[in-house]
């Protein structure tokens, strides 16, 4: 496979990878220009494994639904044998998709073509065709539904459209070690929030990715946590994070710090004290609390539009509590995150600015560095670049 660099000027990125002091953010077509946007969809997206929901959004036998992955719909199917299996989402007749992206879950016992009623069984195969028993030559067994690359991990769904990725295990590396604790497989989805970002996807993952802009943005979220008390994570696969504290007094983050849920069973002590914040490339953010899991899932619309699912996971033991609530989590979080967008989308509009150009990282923003020296050296390459360990001077968190 021939790798094609990113349509952006060289002498721009070869910067951005340096050393984080000697280091500067990326240019501003990285955010604005259709063209980059269209090969991220291919390299990052289509190219790599992208978290398609939880496998629990299709409970059943007999469940489909349509998503999309960079430019490609995948239709998600749970056979009668309880496998989830993944179809590119165009019909073998003459491309009609099978089903509308991003509808909910349907329950049917086939998979039904809307255009010209072609049937397929839910392992792919053509059983129905009207109208061809008279067409020479015509054999259903050569016209099943393309199968597309998925894997299911800690209770997610990944696909990789182009089928050529490195392995799932391989893509997240020593993250799984850093989630096995939380046991995230046997969660369940307590509230979910969805929203459309005026921003680039880069923008939302590097304001993640530092506290830096806490004190100014973030009253509530000052309140739990000591805006200057990240550490980052060595790290294998395609992935940056680090860790923050809770405040003395804070169970979790809540608007009061108090948890109307319960510990996530099996946790050390340092994991019942701090939150981890993930940024899993190219489409995931995972930030785990001592008492619930947060995941935001995003989905480009145009270099400066994006969809993004924020959902919040709970242990099962938390609805034997009977004051349980998930509000306490999704309240705080939806406060923080609209915050959070009203900047990226600022940023978003100034990055358009004439008078933008490349700016210096703090020491306080070591995984954004780390974050955009990826996307760089991605860019150059022409495939994900994975450098393992960290970047910054902060203290680094094994795992
Ligand atoms: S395109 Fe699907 S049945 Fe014709
Ligand atoms: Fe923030």
């Amino acid at each position: 496979m021939t790798h094609t660099p990113a349509p952006i000027d060289a002498a721009l990125l070869h910067p951005v990878a340096r050393e984080q002091d000697r280091s500067v953010t990326l240019p501003a077509r990285a955010y604005t220009a259709p063209d980059v946007l269209e090969w991220e969809q291919r390299v990052f997206f289509e190219g790599s494994w992208v978290c398609a929901g939880r496998a629990t959004d299709l409970p059943n036998p007999q469940d489909q639904r349509a998503i999309r992955v960079g430019s490609q719909g995948i239709v998600l199917v749970r056979g009668d044998d309880g496998v989830l299996r993944g179809f590119f989402n165009a019909c073998r007749h003459r491309g009609h998709e099978l089903l509308p992206c991003d509808f909910p879950t349907v329950s049917a016992r086939v998979i039904q073509c809307p255009y010209h009623a072609w049937t397929y069984g839910l392992d792919g195969t053509l059983k129905g065709a009207p109208r061809f028993s008279d067409v020479a030559g015509f054999d259903k067994q050569d016209y099943p539904l393309i199968p597309a690359r998925i894997e299911e991990w800690h209770g997610w769904v990944f696909v990789n459209a182009s089928g050529d990725a490195p392995p799932l295990a391989e893509h997240v590396g020593n993250l799984d070690g850093l989630l096995a604790n939380y046991e995230i497989g046997r969660m369940f989805e307590a509230a979910r929030h969805d929203y459309v970002v005026r921003a680039n996807w880069k923008t939302i993952t590097e304001n993640y990715h530092e506290c830096y802009h806490c004190p100014s943005i973030h009253p509530e979220l000052c309140e739990v946590t000591p805006t200057d008390s990240g550490r980052n994570y060595e790290h294998t696969g395609a992935w940056v994070g680090g860790d923050m504290d809770l405040k003395d007094f804070a169970q979790t983050m809540s608007l009061d710090g108090q948890s109307k849920g319960l510990p996530i069973r099996g946790l050390d002590d340092y994991q019942l004290r701090t939150v981890l914040y993930v940024g899993l490339l190219p489409n995931m953010l995972i930030s785990l609390h001592p008492d619930y899991v947060m995941t935001h899932r995003m989905e480009p619309l145009s270099p400066t539009e994006t969809r993004v699912e924020c959902a919040w996971l709970f242990p099962p033991e938390a609805e034997t509590r009977p004051d349980f609530e998930p509000s306490y989590a999704s309240d705080f979080w939806d406060i923080t995150n609209r915050q959070d967008w009203a900047a990226c989308e600022s940023v978003t509009r100034g990055i358009a600015s004439q008078g933008f150009r490349q700016g210096p990282f703090s020491w306080s923003e070591d995984e954004v560095h780390q974050f955009m020296a990826m996307i760089a050296r991605s860019y150059l390459t022409g495939e994900i670049a994975v450098v393992a360990g960290t970047h910054g001077r902060g203290a680094a968190v094994g795992s």
